[in-house]
């Protein structure tokens, strides 16, 4: 096999949000990097998954000159429903935080944007690539390999390396086990999500708690709807024909007597999603920094994990800048500044979780405390209040 050497400042694995953000946002720096991913650039532009953005997140893109598509189409939210015991309640973001929003704007889009203005820079980002290693981590020149479609292995020597590449990838595996405290928890459900060619039968998120397991409206655009059901951990994809899905996702968001009805279309994307929550600190072991769902996990519910990897390659490229300028400070308290937020939202999405999801074998004391904190969340100012400066992103 022919080996290449090669030079770059950061080499980066993974073109997931986090990898090709920080690309971007080290590029706006001066610095260079590669980007190196196993998937095809078509299926990293079609992978399914995150829809809501926090107004921090929207501010990141904008000042970084990403954001001319997403204040075209990005529909911005100023709440969400609440549904339980058959009443649906709306809390309302704009009154409760001065102002503050989250924008509805697909994972899909920002992945497209963010390739399609690091190749119009000239930016380097391999596809495709096999047998992905990072070494001499704990020297000042980690080298990235990999290998190419064609078989050219590359060997390209670093200043420093960004895991993104997620929570299967080969970064995290490289630091020494007993360096790493990693705190974690399966949830005893998993989401079955569908992409419907339908207009969303709501203006905002419904968020419904019922007897039958928790069930999400969201949405992509005005004709694309995004819904999920709660089912059981090890769900198989064959057991959920169209049709039952839409029976049981108007079973759970119905309102008896209200006159609102689910508008159903054809899917186009079915999928079924463990929830886990974890946590791998610290995020950086010598010259290897971890950002994104390469170091932290979240349950969906609170709408955390891809505004997570914003903020983590937010405070990683000027980190990164410094530390290529001989001032390792801000490096060093990367993982410590990341993981504040990190463990904020990682108890704001275990809550919303276990408040609106059945917990199976759960008793009724269990069922009656979930009435009874979502029944306070709608009465309490205080509470609601809580609940919005959560979702729509906490300042750090
Ligand atoms: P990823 O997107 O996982 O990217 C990692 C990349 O690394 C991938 O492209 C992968 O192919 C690549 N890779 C892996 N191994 C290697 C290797 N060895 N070599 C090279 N490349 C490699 N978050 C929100 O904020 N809001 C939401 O509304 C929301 N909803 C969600 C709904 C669902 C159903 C799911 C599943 C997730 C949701 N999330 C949400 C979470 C969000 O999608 C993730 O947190 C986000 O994708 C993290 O981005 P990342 O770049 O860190 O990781
Ligand atoms: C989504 O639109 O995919 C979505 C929205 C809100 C969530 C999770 C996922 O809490």
């Amino acid at each position: 096999m022919r080996t290449q050497p090669g030079r770059t400042q950061v080499g980066i694995v993974g073109a997931g949000p986090a990898g090709l953000l920080l690309s971007h946002l080290l590029a706006l720096r001066g610095i260079e990097s590669v980007v190196v991913e196993i998937r095809s650039r078509a299926y990293c532009e079609a992978r399914q998954r995150a829809g809501v953005l926090e107004d921090g997140s929207v501010r990141l893109l904008r000042e970084a000159g990403l954001a001319s598509r997403l204040d075209r189409e990005g529909l911005e939210h100023g709440g969400i429903y609440l549904q339980f015991a058959g009443e649906r309640h709306h809390i309302d973001f704009r009154k409760l935080t001065g102002g503050r929003t989250v924008t509805v704007y697909a994972q899909t889009e920002i992945v497209k944007d963010l390739i399609n203005e690091r190749l119009a820079r000239g930016g380097e980002i391999a596809f495709e690539v096999t047998d992905t290693e990072v070494d001499r981590l704990d020297s000042e020149r980690p080298v990235l390999c990999y290998t190419i479609p064609d078989g050219i292995r590359h060997e390209v020597v670093c200043d420093a390396i960004a895991g993104c590449d997620g929570f299967h990838g080969v970064c995290r595996q490289r630091i020494p086990a007993g360096l790493l405290r990693i705190t974690e928890r399966d949830y005893p459900y998993a989401w079955l999500g569908i992409l419907a060619d339908v207009p969303p039968s709501t203006d905002e998120l419904i968020y419904a708690h019922h007897p039958n397991g928790f069930a999400l409206h969201s949405l992509r655009s005005p004709t694309t709807s995004r819904l999920y059901l709660q089912v059981e951990p090890d769900e198989s994809i064959e057991n959920w024909p169209d049709q039952r899905i839409w029976d049981e996702l108007g079973r759970r968001l119905e309102l008896p007597g209200s006159g609102w009805t689910l508008k159903q279309g054809p899917v186009f994307d079915k999928s079924v999603t463990p929830m886990r929550s974890f946590v791998s600190a610290p995020m950086r072991y010598g010259r290897l920094f971890l950002a994104g769902d390469a170091a932290h996990i979240v349950p969906p519910t609170g709408a955390k994990g891809l505004n997570l990897a914003i903020s983590d390659v937010a405070v990683l490229a000027p980190a990164l800048d410094a530390l290529l300028r001989g001032e390792p400070g801000v490096a060093d308290a990367y993982s410590d500044n990341c993981l504040r937020r990190v463990w904020r939202s990682t108890h704001f999405s275990w809550w919303m979780t276990t408040m609106l999801h059945r917990t199976p074998g759960a008793d009724d004391m269990e069922a009656q405390l979930q009435l009874a904190q979502l029944r306070y969340l709608i009465q309490s100012t205080a509470a609601a209040t809580s609940l919005a400066e959560n979702y729509t992103g906490l300042r750090s």
